[in-house]
């Protein structure tokens, strides 16, 4: 310590606010959405009740859900010009980053949803970013595809009209196929929020200076793009991939990863809260093998990740630093049987936690958190004068 200040490099034990949304206990692999448990949630809730229980603090009555639901579709739409926007973009784009640009650009044209203060303010503009952002995500798999975009359907549900908006196909009949929604509803209700994570954190920094919620996200969705945080999903299904091409030699990746050999790391694997399994990466290990079995999928990497579960569980090195698989060991597994592309995983994680990033933004605001701020430890040069040049 230097007078007041404590150095904690990447507040590994900075308690940065006050929240009442999501707990976790990293020592018993916990994790509850105001207050319920995520193994009842994933299991008896859906992925619109889970945002109005993010959002709201408590489960909906039949007539709240419906309100809350119909308020999402009244902007279950998004403006045309933003189109020409997408257009813009090369097809090689990472959707990423075209979903960040595209969430940052809604701002545009929906000024009114920029200075917001009042909670009935903020609930407007959160159900306005839900829907939105839904078509958003589904037009970066579009792009992906070269497909030119759907629009919404207000018949649907929240889940099925994202699918929609993805998968239907030009002069083709449509079917809601019920064991995709059911995944693709429980993946985004496991992804939904995770208490102070790094994306989480970016959106309440930025929001901390009162910059309004669409731009916020924006800087939270590039936050999760990192591999360390929401890409790793992307990079799971790559290294699996790797390991296949190679043999499958599960052991030799996981002596590289000990060995730090070119700073590899099993991705998928390790966490900075917890320190047993991430129960989400429990539930999703099981919907992984069901969901293939219900489509009638074999999918090697499904093999080599719960080989590579094994084998690294049985190793000193991840015993000793308590390194178990994460949230994003198994979901690559599970949207690649969706037909998701893999550069499309981490947009699903983002629309995953969407309601998690509304929500701690809302809380945030609401109590009138400062603007964020750290300090430092300094150890730069001490004072000294300028030289001229030619003196140097
Ligand atoms: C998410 O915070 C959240 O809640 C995030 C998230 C959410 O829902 O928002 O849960 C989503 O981001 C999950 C994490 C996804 N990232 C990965 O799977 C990438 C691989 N994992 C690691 O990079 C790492 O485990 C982190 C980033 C997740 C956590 O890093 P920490 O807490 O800073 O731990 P560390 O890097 O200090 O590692 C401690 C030790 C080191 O070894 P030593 O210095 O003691 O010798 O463990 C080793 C690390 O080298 N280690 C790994 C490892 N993760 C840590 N070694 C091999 N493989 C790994 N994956």
């Amino acid at each position: 310590q230097t007078g007041l200040i404590t150095l904690d490099l990447g507040y590994k034990n900075t308690g940065a606010t006050l929240s009442d949304i999501t707990y976790l206990d990293g020592d018993n692999g916990e994790l509850y959405y105001r207050g319920y448990p995520i193994e009842q949630i994933a299991e008896k809730s859906n992925f619109s009740e889970v945002m109005y229980l993010l959002l709201h603090g408590e489960l909906p009555t039949q007539d709240q859900f419906l309100k809350f639901e119909g308020g999402i579709k009244k902007y279950n739409y998004v403006a045309d010009e933003m189109k020409k926007i997408l257009d813009v973009f090369p097809r090689s784009a990472h959707p990423m980053g075209v979903l960040s640009s595209l969430t940052s650009a809604l701002t545009a044209f929906n000024p009114k949803a920029v200075n917001v203060n009042s909670k009935e303010e903020m609930d407007e503009a959160a159900e306005m970013l839900l829907a939105k952002f839904s078509h958003l995500c589904a037009w970066t798999y579009r792009k992906k595809l070269g497909l030119s975009i759907n629009h919404g359907d207000n018949n649907l549900n929240y889940v099925e009209n994202f699918y929609k908006m993805c998968f239907r196909r030009p002069n083709m009949d449509f079917e809601l196929d019920p064991v995709v929604v059911g995944a693709l509803d429980k993946l985004l209700i496991l992804h939904a929020d995770h208490e102070q994570n790094c994306s989480t954190s970016t959106v309440r920094m930025v929001g901390s200076a009162h910059t309004g919620l669409f731009a916020s996200v924006s800087a939270g969705i590039s936050a999760l793009w990192g591999p360390l945080h929401g890409g790793a999903n992307q990079a799971v299904i790559e290294m699996l991939e790797m390991i296949e091409q190679d043999g499958g030699d599960v052991a030799k990746y996981v002596e590289k990863a000990k060995n730090k050999d070119d700073n590899f790391r099993l991705m998928g694997f390790g966490h900075r809260v917890y320190k047993n399994f991430d129960p989400r990466a429990t539930i999703i290990k099981k919907a992984a093998d069901d969901i293939l079995t219900a489509l009638g999928i074999e999918d090697k990497a499904l093999d080599i990740a719960m080989q590579l579960e094994r084998v690294a569980l049985e190793d000193e090195y991840f015993v000793s630093r308590k390194l178990y698989p994460n949230v994003d060991f198994y979901s690559g597994i599970i949207y690649r049987a969706l037909g998701i592309p893999t550069e499309m995983f981490t947009v699903m994680f983002a629309l995953g936690r969407l309601p998690g990033w509304i929500s701690q933004w809302k809380e945030m605001r609401l109590h009138n958190d400062p603007i964020g701020r750290p300090r430092q430890v300094y150890q730069g040069a001490q004072k000294r004068d300028y030289v001229d040049l030619s003196a140097r």
